[in-house]
């Protein structure tokens, strides 16, 4: 069975989209045939991983428009197991342009029904916005992770996008499971980072994963130069996390089915 799994938070800059390419690097090396669907019109994931930008046609609002073409979309990356849907500027009009449309907040599951005769796991990195975008990511998914940073403010944004998961799961994604609220970039020694996590396991313990992504500069030192953690430091703490966080997801998937 095809795993389906959304990367969101409407909160910017919390390590999404270093989680979106590690995680599907890890779970490529596993063996795994991975898509990483990069739906975020700054398409990081996608120039993360050395994809020159996407003429529009070929990147991800394509799913939206013709979703039957989505087999034509993935391009192979320099990654074994590892392909790319390119996000561009073109997500931008999405909203627009299918204001008018009834299922416009399903056309990305009619793709990735497409899609999941291809791959075995389809990782879609989300823009920082609960919009239309994430709307059709989170029809799309059967699992949900969500990245947090341990500051300020964290705690509302979890609090909304934990609603709205509820709200799609009642409506039209029955099969959306929480798959787990990630810490990333975390430092023990800041005060207020223990702060928000404690707050954050007093209320969701159980949806925490229990790998916790450590801040390191080696994570984005890598996205940088092109590469994964695994092909830039192989031997750094960023890798050593998102291997636990690839084993955790993969035993989680095995124990859920
Ligand atoms: N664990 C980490 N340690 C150090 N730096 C990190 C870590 N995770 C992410 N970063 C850096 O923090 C910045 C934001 O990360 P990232 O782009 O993954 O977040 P995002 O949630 O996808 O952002 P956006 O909401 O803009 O899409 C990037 O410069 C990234 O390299
Ligand atoms: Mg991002």
């Amino acid at each position: 069975m095809t795993r389906l799994v959304s990367i969101a938070n409407q909160k910017g800059g919390v390590g999404k989209t270093t989680t979106a390419v590690n995680l599907s690097a890890g779970l490529a090396l596993s063996g795994r045939r991975v898509l990483l669907v990069d739906l975020d019109p700054q398409g990081n994931a996608s120039t993360g991983l050395g994809l020159p930008k996407a003429a529009a046609e070929y990147s991800a609002s394509t799913l939206f428009t013709f979703p039957e073409a989505a087999a034509n979309l993935p391009v192979e990356t320099h990654v074994e197991n590892l392909y790319v849907i390119e996000g561009s500027l073109s997500l931008l009009d999405m909203e627009s342009q299918l204001a008018d449309e009834p299922d416009k907040h399903l056309r990305l599951r009619q793709a990735c029904s497409v899609l999941a005769e291809l791959f075995s796991v389809v990782v879609i990195d989300c823009p920082p916005s609960l919009g239309l975008l994430t709307m059709n990511a989170l029809n799309a998914s059967d699992y949900l992770l969500i990245p947090i940073q341990c500051e300020y403010f964290s705690m509302e944004g979890l609090t909304q996008i934990l609603k709205v998961t509820k709200e799609i799961r009642a409506a039209t994604n029955p099969s959306l499971e929480l798959g787990g609220i990630l810490f990333t970039m975390y430092q023990p020694e800041v005060k207020l980072a223990q702060e928000v996590k404690d707050e954050v396991m007093r209320h969701f313990r159980r949806e925490v994963f229990s790998t916790v992504i450590a801040r390191d500069v080696a994570l984005s030192e890598a996205q940088s130069f092109a590469k994964t953690i695994f092909e830039y430091a192989p031997r750094s703490v960023g890798a050593r996390n998102y291997v636990e966080l690839t084993k955790e997801v993969i035993r989680q998937w095995s124990t859920n089915v």
